[in-house]
């Protein structure tokens, strides 16, 4: 994909900090949207920022842990967008504590977060890509998917399941000429973060992100990114 003016792209959590800025960027440059995160109010405010909804834009709340709601968003998808071009699955959390104190409760969210989303959404994001024209897949993972931490060990496990989907799945969908790419980013300045003590001058911004997503959609189609590590960069 080199050029991504009308280029049909869904991107989940897309009213958080990555996601909000890629779903700018793609819209400033010329692509059709479906996007999709939890909290309705901030998608609405997002549409409205961005002018829509109307053609090529289009959004819908869903809770990507629960299946019925991914399929009644990407059935949205397809009557706006008919089939599409690209899947950026952003959508994810971290829940930092120690293992002993950590429910059972929070692991689920945890997993369903960033590794159930990206299983639903690309179970239904698939059959709406055409295979004569192919398309990618963008799983925003972590570099705490490839490095261990102790602040959130079970983030870095959800992240490390998510990178190994990514890979298998490249290998089940490259049939169908669909590219997939683990996108391994470090600490980036969003809400993600919360209140937690971290100097954010030392992060990257979304926007930083946001290159490296474009990068890899703007790739040939010739060329299989499988994964781009990257951090903040302090000499
Ligand atoms: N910020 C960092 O330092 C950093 C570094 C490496 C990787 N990442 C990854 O980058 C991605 C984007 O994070 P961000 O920094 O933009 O954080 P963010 O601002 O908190 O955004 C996360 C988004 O994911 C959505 N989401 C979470 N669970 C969901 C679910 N079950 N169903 C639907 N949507 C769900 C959230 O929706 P709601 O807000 O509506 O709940 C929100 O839109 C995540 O996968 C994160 O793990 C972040």
């Amino acid at each position: 994909m080199t050029n991504l003016d009308k280029v049909r792209v869904v991107v989940t959590g897309a009213a958080g900090g990555i996601g909000s800025a890629l779903a700018r960027r793609l819209h400033a440059a010329g692509a059709r949207l479906a996007l999709t995160s939890r909290d309705p109010e901030r998608l609405d405010g997002l549409v409205r920022e961005l002018g829509g909804p109307g053609d090529g834009l289009w959004a819908q709340s869903a809770d990507l842990a629960d299946e019925p709601s991914v399929e009644s968003f990407f059935e949205g998808a397809r009557e706006h967008l008919g089939s599409l071009d690209a899947l950026v699955n952003v959508a994810g959390l971290s829940r930092p504590g120690q293992i002993v104190e950590t429910s059972l409760a929070d692991f689920e969210q945890i997993w369903h977060a960033n590794v159930t989303s990206a299983f639903l959404a690309s179970k239904h994001a698939v059959p709406l890509i055409d295979p004569d024209a192919g398309g990618a897949v963008i799983n925003v993972s972590s570099v705490a998917g490839l490095r261990p931490n102790a602040t959130a060990p079970l983030y870095c496990t959800a992240k490390a399941a998510l990178d190994m989907f990514t890979r298998a799945f490249a290998l089940q969908v490259k049939q169908r000429r669909i590219r997939v790419t683990a996108l391994n980013p470090g600490g980036t300045d969003t809400p993600f973060w919360g209140d937690r003590p971290v100097d954010r001058s030392k992060l990257m911004s979304a926007e930083d992100v946001v290159d490296v997503i474009m990068f890899v959609l703007n790739a040939p189609s010739t060329v299989q990114i499988s994964a781009v590590e990257f951090e903040p960069f302090h000499p």
